[in-house]
């Protein structure tokens, strides 16, 4: 799993760091390559010579070294690496990472990364618990760090409690995951619609609401980097495409209909977008204007096609159809006759009684709806989670789903015929 993969590892301060070299050991003896900065702390625990010889490659300590810089800027460091392993990481870089800090060559090379991240912490248990700390982690994991333990245990100040670094196995191991992930979608294609739709009155003015395309954007970036070929359909957002996605910006719903069918067949269908349920049935080609004691302008609307309506119901229906529902009240049932209506396979739905905390939010508040067999619901509420996060559980069940239907000698492709429904 880790054969050619290029691993760079940050040692911080911490009596754990010695732990780091059985680490780098495993990760040498699985193929993978491992470059390492140390920090001013970590130097006092390990020695630049010892991971050097272990890494088989330079160790890497200091920012304004000229001799570095000439021959490996740091910004290449982070950005030659596949993944970046803070192990240990202590309270006090975690605050650093947290707060984007770039005073030293690791958070430089950290806040300069756009690379995944896996973070170890170790610190005394009473450091863990500070609730600076926890806030700290807690804004890490929003971003899509994931945080490796730390376990429970004797610490080396004499102390027990949660704050020891995880064994180097199980940090090797949720490396080995991590690269796992990275194929379980391999071979299929997803096609995302995201963001909102723009129904234009006129040449200066449209419809819309306040759909911001982070939860769509986040579900196409997490897919694709779990080996998935996505094609991501877009409403106009502020967001940056996400690396490696096929982006297809388009404006309005008929627009973005026209696209999501020209990308069929597909895999796997995920309609996040909201889209507007109506448009102008004659948009002006001038500019209305007001005029003394007129009446205000009447809006002839007309019905949009329902996109995720339309690809459940397609002859090539993709295998996996996901919609989303946003809802003022009464959820659950709201959500389960809005499946059915739609012939989806899963419904995402949320509560958008108080529009702030979700719409343009970085978090959503869940409930992940399946058909299941004689006309039955599951449903399962998740915590109030980051939209990154969201998009991480839906990957795990969509991975999950194909990976039970290869289990059972069942076509990928077919798994709407043998879905639960
Ligand atoms: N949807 C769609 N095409 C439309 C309208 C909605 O594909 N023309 C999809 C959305 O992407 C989402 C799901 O349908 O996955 C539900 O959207 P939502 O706005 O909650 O519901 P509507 O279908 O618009 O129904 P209503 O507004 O009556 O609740």
């Amino acid at each position: 799993m880790l054969k050619n993969k290029s691993i760079l590892l940050v040692i911080t301060g911490g009596i754990a760091a010695y732990k780091s070299l059985d680490l780098i050991r495993q990760y040498r003896k699985a193929g993978a390559a491992v470059k390492a900065i140390i920090t001013k702390g970590g130097e006092q625990f390990v020695t630049p010579l010892s991971v050097s010889a272990l890494c088989e490659n330079q160790a890497y300590t200091d920012l304004w070294s000229l001799k570095d810089e000439v021959e490996m800027g740091h910004i290449r460091l982070s950005r030659e690496a596949d993944l970046i392993v803070v192990a240990p990481a202590s309270a006090d870089f975690t605050a650093k990472l947290a707060q984007g800090r770039a005073d030293d060559l690791a958070s430089t090379c950290l806040l300069a990364s756009d690379k995944d991240i896996l973070l170890a912490p170790a610190m005394n248990h009473k450091m863990w618990e500070n609730p600076a700390t926890q806030k700290n982690i807690t804004t890490l994991q929003k971003r899509g760090v994931n945080i490796i333990g730390p376990e429970n245990g004797e610490m080396a100040c004499g102390e027990t409690g949660l704050g020891r670094m995880s064994e180097p196995d199980t940090i090797f191991e949720e490396t080995a995951s991590y690269f796992r992930d990275r194929q379980r979608l391999t071979g299929l294609k997803v096609v995302v619609t995201s963001g909102p739709t723009h129904e234009p009155i006129d040449p200066v003015r449209y419809i819309s609401n306040q759909s911001s395309g982070k939860q769509g954007h986040a579900i196409a970036e997490i897919l694709s980097k779990w080996g998935a070929e996505v094609h991501l359909v877009s409403g106009p957002v502020s967001l940056p495409p996400p690396a490696e996605v096929q982006y297809y910006p388009v404006i309005t719903a008929n627009d973005m209909l026209n696209q999501v069918k020209a990308l069929m067949t597909a895999d796997i269908f995920i309609g996040v977008a909201a889209v507007a349920d109506w448009r102008v049935k004659t948009p002006s080609d001038t500019k209305l204007k007001k005029a003394a004691n007129a009446a205000p302008p009447r809006l002839e609307m007309s019905e949009n096609t329902d996109i995720l309506k339309y690809v459940s119901s397609a002859q090539n229906r993709p295998a996996l159809v996901i919609g989303f529902a946003a809802e003022t009240g009464n959820l659950m049932d709201k959500a389960k006759a809005k499946l059915k209506s739609k012939g989806c396979d899963w419904l995402l739905a949320n509560d958008v009684t108080h529009t702030n905390n979700i719409f343009g939010s970085d978090e959503n508040h869940v409930n992940l709806i399946k058909s299941e067999k004689n006309n039955e619901f599951s449903c399962e509420e998740w915590p109030r989670l980051s939209k990154k996060e969201v998009a991480l559980r839906l990957a795990h069940e969509i991975a999950n789903k194909f990976k039970r239907c290869e289990r059972e000698g069942k076509d990928d492709k077919n798994l709407n015929l043998i879905s639960t429904k």
